[in-house]
């Protein structure tokens, strides 16, 4: 379906996320040819000097990114910044006479933090801005509890329906996580192994080189598991983990992911040593260079962790007995995300003790999101010779860049658009959110209870030792990036 005409609201325009990804995004749908000649982006801001100032900011950041100077004053031409303090109602009045009565679909994207939500919902409810097919786009964490996300979500419930709130988790719009459904589902090969029958392991880790950026105020109050766990990774675990849906439509895949969410065992109380890592970084070496730890970035002392492991299974007829272990954390050794699935190892090895070959390696398959997105599968190969059987371990290698020469795109540039459109499959419905948070609730409480300071690592390390002893004191361990 083409983009319909539209205007999109930004609110937290000159935020590190509109910056970084928002607006980039936009100037490269635009580029593309995407987005309707009368389109335009309306970009709140609070202090005046941003009224010239963020477009000068969004020209820079186009032109480090190689845009032409007329492609530029092209995109910033569908601009306009709207000069508002959100949680006043009365400066709404700016952002109606900005949007004037046109029939284009009116998307409110909250680029803000969770609490700012409800009183925008309420103060574009009131301005009577929102049209009847005005949609809003929540950006995670929703909440920081599942207390909070019901407030947010009953509240906004009131003032727009399901069908129109795009809740977003930037995860869902890449490549490779939308290509899981695919792998699954559009060959027989691996659905027809994908469960306790022939799955020995699953690890899911999303590591990451950064540390605290430029976002302290947030990141230290939510911490690492409400930042990436509650929302990334367990949407790619769902995703990995769903029964086929009847067909490839929002509600179809959404009731599916939940029912994964409502099967995972919950950790509770004193388990939560058992089966979770906390860490946070200390000093160390991250990319070539010394690095801070993280209270010293902070400038205070701080408990808030930065590295989560978990240890989780999903208690369904398909997953029964399977364990699934997770895995992420800031300033780690290198940056990559990935899904391994490690088979069972064959029933009985007809190779006895071949040469080069005390042991068959189980099959193993890996799905990467980044940085080089693709797909690998490991299989044990004969090494040619006519002397003795010699066996080792080969991949079979298929990366996108490769496979099919075109640059993947930025999530948000799928994800903003699909919002235009109306579609929701990858955004989360509100039963998922909820659900996400259910079984990270009892993780948090049993941290304060019984696991209140995190473990120590060294940045640029692979986190602490007793994520490695999570994984090895089941005989099974971390699958190896380089491997890849
Ligand atoms: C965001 C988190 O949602 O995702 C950040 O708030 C994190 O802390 C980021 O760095 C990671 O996204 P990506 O796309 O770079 O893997």
């Amino acid at each position: 379906t083409p983009v319909p005409p539209f205007d999109l609201v930004i609110f937290g325009a000159g935020g590190d996320l509109a910056l970084r990804k928002l607006f980039p995004a936009l100037a490269q749908r635009n580029e593309e040819g995407v987005l309707p000649e009368e389109s335009r982006i309306l970009g709140i801001v609070r202090k005046a000097e941003d009224v010239e100032g963020l477009p000068n900011e969004v020209a820079k950041k186009l032109k480090d990114s190689g845009l032409p100077a007329d492609r530029i004053a092209a995109f910033l031409h569908r601009l306009t910044m709207v000069q508002m303090d959100a949680l006043k109602p009365e400066t709404y009045a700016a952002l109606k006479t900005a949007l004037g009565d046109s029939d284009r679909v009116r998307s409110f994207y909250l680029s803000t933090p969770p609490d700012l939500f409800i009183p925008i919902c309420e103060n574009l409810s009131k301005a009577e801005i929102l049209t009847p097919t005005s949609r809003v786009i929540l950006e995670k964490p929703l909440g920081r509890d599942l207390a909070s996300a019901r407030a947010i979500n009953d509240a906004v419930a009131k003032i727009l329906p399901e069908s129109r709130t795009y809740r977003i988790d930037h995860y869902l719009g890449k490549e490779t996580v939308q290509n899981l459904l695919v792998l699954r589902f559009a060959n027989t090969l691996f659905e027809r192994s994908w469960s306790s029958r022939d799955i020995d392991n699953v690890q899911i880790t999303v590591a990451e080189t950064v540390g605290l950026e430029q976002r302290a105020g947030y990141y230290d109050k939510a911490g690492h598991l409400r930042d990436m766990v509650q929302n990334h990774v367990l949407q790619l675990l769902c995703l990995f983990a769903i029964e086929p849906p009847n067909l490839l439509e929002a509600d179809a895949v959404r009731d599916e992911k939940v029912r994964v969410l409502k099967a995972l065992r919950p950790i509770v109380g004193p388990d939560v040593q058992r089966y979770t890592v906390r860490g946070q970084y200390g000093p160390g070496v991250a990319e070539g260079a010394r690095a801070k730890g993280y209270v010293d970035e902070l400038g205070q002392l701080s408990n808030t962790e930065t590295f989560v492991a978990i240890r989780c299974e999903i208690d369904t007829w398909r997953w029964a007995g399977v364990p699934i272990f997770l895995r992420t954390g800031k300033r780690l050794a290198q940056r990559y995300s990935e899904i391994a699935v490690t088979f069972k190892p064959v029933p009985h090895s007809i190779f006895g003790a071949a040469p080069g070959c005390d042991q068959l390696n189980a099959n193993r398959l890996v799905i990467r999101l980044q940085p080089d997105d693709g797909v690998q599968l490991q299989l044990m190969m004969k090494v040619p010779g006519s002397g003795k059987l010699k066996i080792v371990p080969r991949q079979l290698d298929l990366r996108y860049d490769t496979a099919f020469g075109v640059r993947s795109p930025d999530a948000y540039e799928r994800l903003l658009t699909d919002v235009i459109r109306g579609d929701q499959t990858l955004f989360m419905r509100r039963d998922e959110v909820e659900q996400a948070w259910s079984w990270i609730d009892p993780i948090l409480a049993g941290w304060q209870e019984y696991y209140p300071q995190p473990h120590r690592y060294a940045a640029g390390s692979w986190g602490p030792s007793q994520a490695i002893g999570l994984i090895e004191r089941e005989g099974r361990s971390w699958a190896d990036p380089e491997l890849m």
